[in-house]
């Protein structure tokens, strides 16, 4: 049999969580406890080109950050990226090795799901390279969140998108394996901004990996899971309503809530530091000018401010005038991961 060779690139957003997924069902098939909804986003995202080499012996793994020079990437980055790389070999029934380059267009370990969008493209760019793309976005979902990173799952589609666990509550069904994130509203839908308070970039101490294993040791965990039902709905009623006071209340009370179960969790894993707090009093200010923004927190210190596409600029003057901020991203609701035919290439290519 001939050798096979073939490149492909994608690029694939992050997304943030208006209801989170915290707390892992069954780790080998990524089953969450609880259904999810985020908003993909449009300018933080990852690039990434895949080379699959049917005649190549092991995987070789770049990483940069935007402006920066191609790497190694560093073991704990290579070794879910390879493990990964197994996964969709064997799915597509070949051997061989990849090279990979991954590019993220936002500071990694920001607080902004760099893994969701990280394996996003790499599911997409590597299945196509191998010659088995998934058939279609279903397929991808399921495919992107076997990585190991659940959010990853709503990452390869765009505007507004539903991760739902099963509703079996045996637990581990092969029906809950194949569980698809869905989109529940296209991006010209409702031209939501994300600005994000970047009060700390290094990166967080506890992974959200060992956080979604702590959940359920919470004494607000079970809890959480009983109120999630009614928060799920008033979620996607005020999207579809595109009603901001509806879903921003309801977003702001989950995102404490996330951290509540966090904080009271067996280890304790504290995410804030001293300026989110102070970003979430000055969001409280700008709600009493009459500002509609609300505040949501992944796991890590950083703020994202959701409001109305009018208001982004006067809520990122006043994270500009904060002592307690490093730097104001400024994203707002995408449309989807995207093939591109602009490779990356040159000396590590
Ligand atoms: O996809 P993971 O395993 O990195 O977990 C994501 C966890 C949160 O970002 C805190 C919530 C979410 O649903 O994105």
């Amino acid at each position: 049999m001939s050798d096979t060779r073939r490149r492909a690139t994608f690029v694939a957003p992050a997304n943030i969580a208006f209801i989170k997924y915290w707390g892992i069902r069954d780790e080998n098939k990524v089953i969450p406890y609880n259904s999810s909804i985020s908003m993909t986003l449009s300018r933080c995202t990852s690039k990434c080109t895949v080379e699959f080499d049917s005649a190549r012996g092991a995987d070789e793994i770049w990483f940069r950050q935007v402006g920066g020079d191609f790497e190694p990437a560093a073991d704990a980055f290579a070794r879910p990226v390879r493990r990964h790389l197994e996964t969709l070999r064997s799915r597509a029934g070949v051997g061989g090795g990849c090279r990979v380059w991954t590019e993220n267009s936002f500071p990694t370990g920001a607080g902004i799901a760099s893994s969701a969008s990280g394996f996003s493209a790499l599911t997409l760019a590597a299945s196509e390279a191998m010659g088995a793309p998934p058939k279609n976005a279903a397929e991808a979902s399921v495919l992107a969140r076997m990585s190991g990173s659940g959010s990853a799952a709503r990452s390869v589609l765009g505007g507004y998108v539903l991760w739902p666990e099963s509703l079996d509550d045996s637990g581990g069904s092969s029906e809950q394996a194949e569980q698809a994130a869905v989109q529940i509203a296209t991006a010209a839908h409702w031209d939501l901004r994300d600005v994000v308070a970047v009060v700390d970039s290094a990166p967080k101490a506890v992974s959200s990996r060992d956080g979604h294993r702590r959940a359920p040791s919470s004494p607000r965990f079970a809890p959480r899971l009983e109120e999630l039902g009614a928060r799920l709905l008033a979620v996607r009623d005020a999207i579809q309503r595109r009603d901001i006071e509806a879903l921003g209340k309801t977003l702001e009370t989950e995102a404490i809530d996330l951290h509540q179960v966090a904080m009271s969790s067996r280890p304790p894993i504290y995410y804030w530091k001293p300026g989110t707090l102070a970003v979430l009093w000055s969001i409280r200010s700008l709600r009493a000018e009459g500002v509609p923004v609300y505040a949501t927190i992944d796991a890590g210190p950083n703020v994202h401010a959701i409001c109305p596409a009018e208001f982004e600029e006067r809520v990122a003057e006043a994270f500009g005038s904060m002592k307690e901020v490093e730097s104001v991203l400024l994203d707002r609701v995408g449309t989807g991961p995207y093939e591109t035919s602009d490779h990356f290439e040159g000396p590590a290519a």
